[in-house]
């Protein structure tokens, strides 16, 4: 035997030890890849959607207290509201092998493709907070978060009761969030699936504020200018409210009479207009998924059997509510 034959032979031997030290290291290949480390804290891919409100700000804060209380390495990165920056993380994360992929989608559509690469990668991946719209239910193991329909729904049912005695128009204007993401998708659709069960309520104008306190003043200006006469703002988060706010005082009205402030989220900041009577009612929105995502996360990885939907548990509140809850508020 020549000797390049044998070096070609030893060659072969080590890199077939090589591979099945590193399939031992990934346990069931189906259920995420090797970082190749050597560390065997499992790896978290998690791509986020921005830092655009209270909301957002305390979910991150979740996740990554509980990814280090959990012993999980996190992988984190804020896509700025882009999907094109979620795209690419989620890629980067593929190339890493990452051992689980977890993101909150800034919008519903346009994931197939991506989630399919993660999918032949064998890398699982969880959705927290916002779903997407893929009819493959296989491209991930479970979506966790709220039920943004509800919310909505929640709120038009509370409008319905408070303006059940009127006699006449009650014009509504509405801050939708980000445009194609599923909390302005689906909590549009439940407000207005509520308030059509009182004919007086009419939304005459409805334009995204993209969840930010700057985008709900701005837009908020605008209804102001357009219609003279406006009974209730529905802000599909409290950030575009508190925008709002500014706007309304500035146009000399009295926000929480003159006109009737209905939000989402029950941020800390949200909570204390509600209580000082400046917001109405708050539909519950809770960022605080880290701990259940973690539990998730180990459980994929592991490769045992998870729930397709786990739905956040939430209420809403009265300005009288959130009197009593403020002080212990978490977030
Ligand atoms: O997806 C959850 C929503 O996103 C929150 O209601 C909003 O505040 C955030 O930006």
């Amino acid at each position: 035997m020549s000797t390049r034959s044998t070096a070609r032979r030893v060659i072969a031997a080590l890199a077939g030890v090589l591979l099945a030290g590193s399939m031992a290291a990934c346990g069931n290949s189906d259920t995420g890849g090797d970082s190749g480390d050597g560390n065997d804290k499992i790896v978290l891919g998690f791509s986020q959607v921005g830092a655009e409100s209270g909301w957002r700000t305390a979910n991150t804060t979740s996740i990554k207290e509980a990814a280090a209380e959990a012993g999980i390495e996190l992988k984190f990165d804020d896509a700025q509201q882009k999907q094109e920056n979620q795209i690419k993380a989620i890629r980067n994360f593929i190339q890493q092998k990452v051992d689980v992929i977890a993101f909150s989608p800034v919008v519903e559509s346009g994931w197939d493709t991506v989630l399919k690469e993660a999918k032949d990668a064998k890398i699982p991946v969880i959705l927290t907070d916002r779903a997407v719209d893929s009819a493959d239910k296989s491209l991930y193991k479970t979506f966790l978060g709220s039920d943004f329909v509800k919310e909505g729904r929640l709120a038009g049912e509370w409008l319905v009761e408070q303006k059940k005695a009127a006699s006449g128009p009650v014009n509504i204007v509405e801050l939708q969030g980000t445009t194609g993401s599923a909390p302005a998708n689906d909590r549009k659709k439940g407000f207005a699936e509520a308030i059509a069960a009182n004919p007086n309520l009419k939304i005459v104008a409805s334009q995204s504020g993209d969840f930010t306190r700057a985008g709900g003043k701005q837009v908020m200006e605008q209804f102001l200018k357009a219609n003279p006469k406006i009974d209730v703002l529905f802000a599909h988060n409290d950030d575009m409210g508190l925008g709002a706010l500014e706007a309304i005082s500035a146009a000399g009205k009295t926000p929480g009479k003159d006109i009737t402030i209905i939000t989402v989220d029950a941020v800390k900041d949200g909570m204390q207009a509600l209580a000082d009577g400046k917001f109405n009612f708050i539909a519950e929105c809770s960022p605080l998924l880290g701990p259940q995502l973690m539990e998730l996360v180990k459980k994929v990885k592991a490769g045992e059997e998870v729930p397709a939907r786990i739905e956040t548990e939430e209420t809403t509140f009265t300005q009288e509510q959130a009197k009593e809850a403020l002080p212990n508020r978490k977030y």
